[in-house]
């Protein structure tokens, strides 16, 4: 099969951060009639690896191709077109992909007429894609981040003249508004503010696989949210890499704290925010989230680790008595406060004094929740050329003090929920057991309630009866 390439991944680009304004663009899908006539009846299916950003990258992705005509399905077998929107954040989410990719060939040789496609942070990378060209033939199309505006054009290519479609840009990237979008849930939304990150910590991949920080413009989030709400969705979650560096961009007085005070203001039911990096986190924040009662009481905040010197060597730009200081602060404005957050362990160089500090800072901030991640060397980061010192062992080591660390505050903070009533907005029924319901909580917590299908979508009192370290068991309170 020939190849045709119109753009390939290039980390040396993909750090590249110009002066250059950012673009904004209104895109109209271009789709080809013999497109639209293929896809009568035929279904598509998209696995999504990683983080929020690339679930609303998968709805965007599935709104292209129900405007095409595909019908989503849930089985990858007898699927037409098969995505794997892909995370590139750490080794083994890559390895999962790989896995998948090779799990697939049999099905591909047998019906050319298929697409198997790549997309997401790892098509970004170039060593993934000379990797798939060289061992997984299946694979006929690969499209970067920065490319999905292209999808619906990639996919006749790979249709209509029998190519592998490669088609990755490393660029900054733009802002772009009117693709159709698929949201997979009916009453939770993920609405982007930004987009990239230029923060450059020393061990992520991210600043390269998406680009420059580019935040969307206040009125297309307002009407984002408004139309949402129109539509009975009772919860938005801003995202971003770093949502207090919204607006920065603009070189204007537009800030985070504006923007949310905003979003409060149309009086949408329930708001949360991620991901907050430390360092761009001020105290009109802080006043805003304490102001308004459809703010929820949550706050993910990366501590990565609780050693001044480690932090210096990831380009975190605080320290730990400015992060425990910051703590203190949101704790006392908004008391019912619930913290999560992310931390590495074995960092190239982390000593056993580095570690311990880690879990000193763990144990002052006594987290709500964590995820916890050995370091995985990216390559093309800077951290990736740093000495990789500490042994495999003692990593795993590490890793389970830490756990067992986080998950005594983890049990004790779900424990003090027994007796008490929290709000809940209700998710569906458990997989397990049709008649058990579950929900989040104000707190972001997981609730597990005996429930009638009625309740979905609403926002019910639930009685804790019983806390388990992840999860809590209530009773939902009849008024
Ligand atoms: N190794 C391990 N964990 C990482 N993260 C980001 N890059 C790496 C890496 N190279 C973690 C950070 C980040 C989260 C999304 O993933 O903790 O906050
Ligand atoms: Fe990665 Fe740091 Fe940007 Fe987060 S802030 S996406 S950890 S570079």
């Amino acid at each position: 099969m020939k190849e045709s390439i119109h753009d390939m991944p290039s980390l040396q680009n993909a750090k590249k951060r110009t002066r250059a304004p950012i673009v904004f663009s209104r895109e109209d899908l271009v789709i080809s009639s013999r497109l639209r006539e293929f896809a009568r009846g035929k279904r598509y299916f998209i696995r999504t690896y990683g983080c929020q950003a690339n679930v609303v990258d998968s709805e965007t992705i599935a709104g292209i191709l129900e405007e095409i005509g595909f019908v989503s399905s849930n089985q990858m077998e007898d699927s037409d077109v098969i995505l794997l929107n892909t995370c590139a954040v750490r080794e083994n989410a890559e390895d999962k992909v790989f896995g998948e990719v090779g799990a697939l060939k049999n099905l591909f040789s047998k019906n050319s007429k298929k697409v198997l496609g790549i997309c997401g942070c790892m098509a970004q990378e170039p060593h993934v894609v000379e990797s798939i060209r060289k061992h997984y033939p299946q694979v006929n199309l690969i499209f970067g981040t920065h490319n999905i505006k292209h999808f619906a054009q990639l996919l006749d290519e790979v249709l209509f003249e029998n190519k592998k479609v490669i088609e990755v840009s490393s660029c900054e990237g733009e802002v772009i508004e009117n693709l159709p979008k698929i949201q997979l849930e009916q009453y939770k939304a993920f609405v982007n503010i930004m987009y990239g990150c230029d923060k450059f910590c020393t061990y992520c991949i991210v600043p390269y696989t998406r680009g420059k920080q580019r935040s969307r413009l206040k009125e297309d989030i307002l009407k984002e949210i408004i139309d949402l709400k129109e539509k009975g969705y009772k919860e938005v979650t801003l995202l971003g890499q770093n949502v207090n560096a919204y607006g920065k961009d603009f070189h204007n007085e537009e800030s985070f704290a504006t923007l949310l005070e905003e979003v409060a203001k149309t009086d949408i039911e329930r708001i949360r925010f991620t991901t907050s990096h430390p360092w761009d986190f001020d105290e009109s924040m802080i006043e805003v989230m304490a102001k308004y009662k459809n703010i929820m009481p949550f706050l993910h905040l990366p501590l990565q680790s609780g050693s001044n010197e480690i932090l210096r060597k990831m380009g975190r730009r605080y320290t730990i008595e400015s992060y425990l200081e910051l703590v203190d602060k949101l704790r006392k404005a908004i008391p019912n406060i619930a913290l999560s957050t992310d931390i590495i362990v074995g960092f190239p160089e982390e000593s056993e004094e580095d570690f311990l500090c880690t879990l000193e800072a763990v144990k002052k901030c006594q987290y709500d929740s964590a995820f916890t991640f050995i370091y995985s060397p990216r390559i093309g980061t800077p951290a990736a050329k740093m000495n990789d010192s500490v042994s495999r062992v003692t990593k795993g080591e590490r890793f389970h003090r830490l756990v067992t660390t986080l998950e005594e505050s983890i049990a004790k903070k779900a424990q003090a929920y027994v007796g008490k009533i929290v709000s809940v907005l209700v998710d569906g029924p458990s997989k397990k057991d049709e008649s058990m319901y579950s929900g989040y909580n104000e707190q972001n917590k997981l609730v597990h309630f005996k429930g009638t299908p009625d309740l979905i979508g609403k926002i019910i009192p639930v009685r804790i009866l019983e806390s388990h370290t992840y999860s809590l068991i209530g009773e939902v309170v009849h008024e």
